[in-house]
């Protein structure tokens, strides 16, 4: 096995700046900028991001992801109501209640579904579940969706849509945790406003991290009239919580080198290609099943612990998932990035030859 072979597919978070990002921050690393988004890269995110939505949008650029989303959130819901999302949801269960926090202690109600893709009904039943409580139970002014999900599926922009048209029928306002937004736009293989603001998202957290950059996520307020209030105090918030970075002009570049010739497309495109490659040589092999279809850049499999202790031996990096009763063998997480190499790819799976 070639010396320098990129072993760790535990995260999309682990891996290097993508050069183009790093290039971008270089350049703007010259003399001085006003502080506090004052500044010309930022000036220019509205009018970048708007061109690739294809709508009009005020873009807040945030350091995390999880911020973003507890931001957004705050904006959405009053601290006695609530949000819902599904059981295995980022903001449930992996932002340490940084949502509630910000939300100062509204709920965040959770339902079951199948492969972690909301389904309609399950989202009206917990609405009107709610509202026949009255006064018992925090009222839901918000959902949130995360594309792609926890499992790396893909919504399709018509399920987004249905379920965005239930939640505003019931004067819901709809987030999407686009962590990996580019990820499901280079499967979906749609344009960004199709699986966003044509689908009915009001506010979007667009990820940057796990697709190149350095740190650098942004909270996208599709403008229209629900949620032009929620845009007003919007930087006050970000102040307020500690978020407002002073050098705002590095973050705001990374997102510009992002969009600049779709270089997060290109990223997502590349990290699925090789999550494909991934998958296929691992549903080769007959004591491996992947529990879940992989669409994006992350893989799921159940494998036998022999060869889970294979890999780790050799070196490769990668998360052991709750695994279910009824699956044999270990779950583990696989994940690629703009940084996965076809030889990377092909190095893992020379460890589980059959
Ligand atoms: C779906 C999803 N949302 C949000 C986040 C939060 O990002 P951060 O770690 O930057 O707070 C992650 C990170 O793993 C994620 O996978």
């Amino acid at each position: 096995m070639p010396e320098d072979i990129r072993k760790n597919f535990s995260s999309d978070n682990v891996v290097r700046v993508c050069p183009e990002v790093m290039q971008a921050l270089m350049e703007a690393n010259n003399g001085s900028a006003s502080a506090y988004g004052n500044d010309a890269h930022t000036d220019l995110l509205n009018t970048r991001f708007g061109d690739v939505f294809e709508t009009e949008v005020a873009v807040f650029p945030i350091v995390t992801g999880t911020a973003s989303n507890s931001l957004a959130l705050s904006a959405l819901v009053s601290p006695f109501g609530s949000v819902v999302c599904d059981q295995v949801a980022h903001i449930q269960n992996d932002e340490g209640g940084a949502p509630e926090f910000f939300m100062h202690g509204a709920k965040i109600v959770t339902i079951p579904s199948p492969n972690g893709i909301m389904q309609v009904d399950a989202l009206q039943n917990i609405i009107h579940e709610k509202k026949a409580a009255g006064l018992l139970a925090p009222p839901i002014h918000a959902l949130s969706l995360t594309q792609t999900n926890e499992w790396g599926i893909v919504y399709q922009p018509s399920h987004l849509a249905a379920l965005s048209d239930a939640a505003h029928a019931e004067g819901l306002s709809v987030h999407l945790d686009g962590a990996r937004l580019g990820n499901a736009i280079a499967s979906l293989g749609c344009a960004p406003a199709d699986t966003t603001w044509k689908a009915g998202i009001d506010v979007l957290t667009f990820g940057g991290t796990k697709n190149g950059a350095m740190a650098a996520e942004a909270v996208v307020f599709f403008l229209n009239e629900r949620t032009r209030p929620y845009v007003q105090d919007f930087k006050r918030r970000i102040k307020r919580s500690g978020h407002l970075w002073s050098k705002h002009r590095y973050l705001s570049v990374q997102l510009l080198a992002l969009l600049e010739n779709d270089l997060w497309l290109h990223n997502a495109t590349h990290a699925n290609d090789m999550a494909q490659r991934l998958s296929i040589g691992l549903a080769q092999h007959p004591d491996i099943t992947l529990p879940y279809p992989t669409e994006s850049n992350e893989i799921f499999a159940a494998l036998p612990e022999t060869i889970i202790d294979t890999l780790e031996k050799a070196g490769f990096g990668f998360y052991r998932w709750t695994t279910p009763p009824h699956i044999t063998g270990t779950i583990i997480r696989l994940v690629t990035s703009f940084d996965t190499r076809a030889e990377d790819v092909d190095a893992f799976l020379s460890h589980i030859t059959i």
